[in-house]
C-alpha cells in the first residue's frame, strides 16, 4: 500500500515567518532528509541561501557535482538552465528541484530552439554548412539548444572552459557558431587573435542574421546576439573612474562583460578564476571586480586584508538568481520531508539524450585538458 502523503504546504505560509525560523526549518529538514538530499548553490546566490548549501561552485563545477552526487534529491539554488543541466547529468532516479521556478536567465531566453534551427537552415541554404561548422552553446542556454549542439557535433562550454574548448574546435572546424552570449564568444575569439571582422553577429530577427552571404562564408565565428544584463552594466567609464579614484587598483572582470570593458581591464576570467585571483592576491592589494554583487560582497567580507570594490556603483545584482530566497528553500525542503517534490525540473528523454552528448563532451574534454 502506498504511503499517504501530507498535503503540499503552500509557500504563503513561509513568507510570513521570521528569518531565524526559516533558517531553523531548513536545517531541521536537512537533518531529517540526511544524505537523501544535496543543496547546490551557485556563487551568485545571496548569503542567506549560500549559507545552507552543501556544495558551492560556478556553473561548470556545479554540473560536475550534479553528475557525481548519489543523493535522491538535488535542490538547486541557481537558475533554470543549471537545474536542467543537473537533471540531464544526474542519475535516472534522482529528482532536481528549483526552489523558485521564476529563477530563469534573461540571456538564456535570448535564443530559442526555433530561432537556432531557423538560423542553421539559413546557413545550409547559402552553402555555409558545406564548410565544417561547429555549433557551440554557452551553459546559459536551454536544454533544447544543448541538444541541438549535441546532435550536430558541437559542445557546451562555460566561462571557465571556453578557452580550451574554442582551442580544440577552432583547430578541427572551419568555423563556429556560438550561442547565446556574444560577449563571451567575442572575448574568447579575441584571445585566439580572430579579427573583429571575422566575428559576425547573428540577429535572430533579421534575414541571414543581418549579414551578407559573403560575410557569413568568410566568418570564423558567428556570434548570437545575446548578452547578460548584469555584466552588461559595466562600462569603460567605470574602469576609468575607479583607476582615478583608487591608485594601483587592478580591474578584474567576467568575460560576459562587453569587449570594450574586457579590453581595458587588467584581468578577465570566469567566476572561479575571479575567486582564485582574489584568494591568492597579496594582502594590501586593491581590486575592482566586474561581476555579480553578491559574490563581490562575499569576497570583500572573506578577505578584509585586501581592498575590494564593485566596479560599478549601481547595483549589479542578478535579479533572477535573487529569486531563490531562504523562504523558497525552506518550502522546498519541508515539502520533501513530507514526501512532496515541488518545482521539479524534468527534461524530456529525447532532449536529454542529445543534451547529455554535448554536456559529457564538455566534461570529458575539460578534464582531459586540465
Ligand atoms: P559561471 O558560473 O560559469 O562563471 O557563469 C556565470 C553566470 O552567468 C552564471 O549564470
Ligand atoms: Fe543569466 Fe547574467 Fe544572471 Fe548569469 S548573471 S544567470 S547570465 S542574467
Amino acid at each position: 500500500m502506498s504511503a499517504i502523503l501530507e498535503a503540499v504546504r503552500p509557500i504563503e505560509e513561509y513568507l510570513v515567518m521570521s528569518d531565524e525560523e526559516i533558517a531553523e526549518r531548513i536545517e531541521t529538514a536537512r537533518k531529517e532528509l540526511g544524505s537523501r538530499v544535496v543543496i547546490l548553490g551557485h556563487h551568485y546566490q545571496r548569503d542567506d541561501v549560500i549559507s545552507h548549501a552543501d556544495l558551492t561552485g560556478d556553473s561548470y563545477q556545479l554540473s560536475v557535482m550534479a553528475s557525481q552526487t548519489d543523493a535522491e534529491y538535488i535542490v538547486f539554488c541557481g537558475v533554470h538552465f543549471m537545474a536542467e543541466s543537473a537533471d540531464i547529468l544526474g542519475k535516472p532516479q534522482q529528482r532536481v528541484i528549483l526552489p523558485d521556478l521564476g529563477a530563469g536567465c534573461s540571456m538564456a531566453d535570448m535564443a530559442t530552439i526555433e530561432q537556432v534551427e531557423d538560423a542553421w537552415e539559413q546557413l545550409r541554404e547559402i552553402g555555409v554548412l558545406k564548410q565544417k561548422v561547429a555549433p557551440i552553446t554557452y551553459m546559459n542556454s536551454s536544454a533544447a539548444i544543448k541538444a541541438f549542439c549535441g546532435r550536430n557535433g558541437g559542445v557546451v562550454c562555460t566561462s571557465s572552459n571556453a578557452v580550451p574548448l574554442f582551442d580544440i574546435y577552432l583547430k578541427e572546424y572551419d568555423k563556429m557558431m556560438f550561442f547565446p552570449d556574444q560577449h563571451l564568444g567575442r572575448n574568447t575569439g579575441a584571445k585566439f587573435g580572430i579579427p573583429l571582422d571575422k566575428m559576425v553577429l547573428w540577429n535572430p530577427h533579421d534575414e541571414l542574421g543581418g549579414n551578407t552571404e559573403e560575410d557569413l562564408l568568410n566568418a570564423k565565428l558567428i556570434l548570437w546576439r545575446g548578452h547578460c544584463s548584469v555584466h552588461g552594466r559595466f562600462k569603460p567609464w567605470h574602469v576609468d573612474r575607479i583607476r582615478k579614484q583608487v591608485p594601483d587598483v587592478k580591474v578584474l572582470v567576467h568575460p560576459e562583460c562587453a569587449r570594450e570593458v574586457v579590453e581595458i581591464s587588467d584581468f578577465n576570467g570566469s567566476t572561479s578564476y575571479i575567486i582564485n585571483m582574489v584568494e591568492k592576491a597579496a594582502p594590501g592589494t586593491k581590486w575592482a571586480i566586474g561581476t555579480e554583487v553578491n559574490l563581490v560582497n562575499r569576497l570583500a567580507q572573506k578577505f578584509p586584508d585586501k581592498e575590494i570594490h564593485l566596479l560599478a556603483p549601481d547595483l549589479c545584482m542578478c535579479a533572477t538568481m535573487y529569486r531563490i530566497a531562504p523562504q523558497n528553500l525552506a518550502w522546498a525542503m519541508e515539502n520533501l520531508t513530507a514526501g512532496n517534490v515541488v518545482n521539479e525540473i524534468v527534461v524530456d528523454d529525447e532532449t536529454k539524450h542529445f543534451a547529455l552528448v554535448a554536456l559529457e563532451r564538455m566534461i570529458n574534454l575539460t578534464e582531459k585538458n586540465k
